[in-house]
């Protein structure tokens, strides 16, 4: 199979977490600082190289959509102002197609994944969560993708987050090195409490399937799972092929989570040229107040 061109970024979820703020409004959309939570995974997908992007969407999430449309009426009033640089969304002349499509009923992230088959075709593709952040140097898609190009083969984005953490995550076991960073996987499990090890990795929103993933997710589909989850059919592609697992160092926030949310806007606020100077010294005073209570 050839290059990777295409992108599934995943924006379904209902974003029950962030109830009352999510009543109208898709957590996607959630700002970090001055920027929505998905543009950051959009910019992502773009600086690895990917062509084509389809963002899968649900009730509620027109704004998405919104978001990455020119908004001309906008555009006028604020180059009237010279104020144009307030509205650069995906600033790169070699913008990607964005396509949508609706996920009609939350049934979980494999139906969402389902949803991509006709765009992905007989290619190799990334999956990126859209609530998911990683700012790293190079971009984690990138990576992959090169991993991709050597190995050929499906690999899945994962990190060492700790047991507590690993309860409300996928799982990888992994088996044995394969590679720097790179590891064969026994099995994956969705969230469980059980037989979870320290040093199992956690899995992270960006992974690189081959179209293999299709036939796996409609055959848990066909046993009548009320909801359809990736990681059962990656471990069913894993028992017919080879997954890798890439143990991912850099940072990563995940904005799907309100503390994940949080941090991002401390950190991100702390780098930002407007926000920078006050909110280090009140973080400053802030935690000079801490130490004394
Ligand atoms: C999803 C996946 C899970 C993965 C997680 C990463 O869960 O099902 O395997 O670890 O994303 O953020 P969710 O966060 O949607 O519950």
């Amino acid at each position: 199979m050839g290059n990777i061109k295409k992108a599934i970024i995943t924006a379904a979820d209902i974003g029950a977490d962030f109830l009352p703020a999510t009543k109208a409004m898709p957590k996607e959309m959630l700002p970090i600082v001055d920027t929505p939570v998905i543009q950051f995974v959009v910019e992502e997908a773009i600086a690895s190289g990917i062509e084509e992007i389809l963002i899968i969407s649900g009730k509620n999430k027109s704004t998405i959509g919104n978001h990455f449309d020119r908004n001309i009426h906008l555009e006028t009033m604020l180059s009237d102002k010279n104020e144009s640089d307030k509205l650069v969304v995906l600033a790169k002349s070699d913008v990607p197609n964005i396509h949508y499509i609706r996920q009609a009923y939350p049934k979980g992230l494999g139906d969402a994944i389902l949803h991509a088959e006709s765009f992905v075709g007989d290619e190799p593709f990334v999956i990126l969560l859209g609530d998911d952040i990683m700012p790293n140097e190079t971009p984690l898609t990138k990576i992959l993708m090169d991993l991709y190009a050597e190995h050929q083969t499906p690999i899945v984005a994962t990190m060492k987050t700790g047991i507590e953490k690993l309860a409300h995550s996928g799982i990888v076991e992994v088996k044995e090195a394969r590679g720097e960073n790179l590891f064969e996987i026994n099995h994956v499990f969705e969230k469980v409490e059980s037989a979870v090890m320290a040093n199992d990795l956690g899995i992270i929103g960006r992974y690189i399937m081959t179209p293999d993933v299709f036939s796996k997710l409609h055959a848990l589909s066909s046993e009548g799972n009320l909801e359809l989850q990736l990681t059962d059919a990656i471990e069913a592609l894993n028992s017919e092929q080879e997954v890798l697992a890439y143990e991912y160092l850099g940072k990563r926030y995940d904005a799907g989570d309100k503390y994940g949310l949080l941090l991002a806007n401390i950190e991100l606020g702390l780098k930002h040229k407007e926000t920078a100077k006050p909110l280090t010294e009140y973080l400053k005073e802030l935690s000079e107040q801490l130490k004394r209570e």
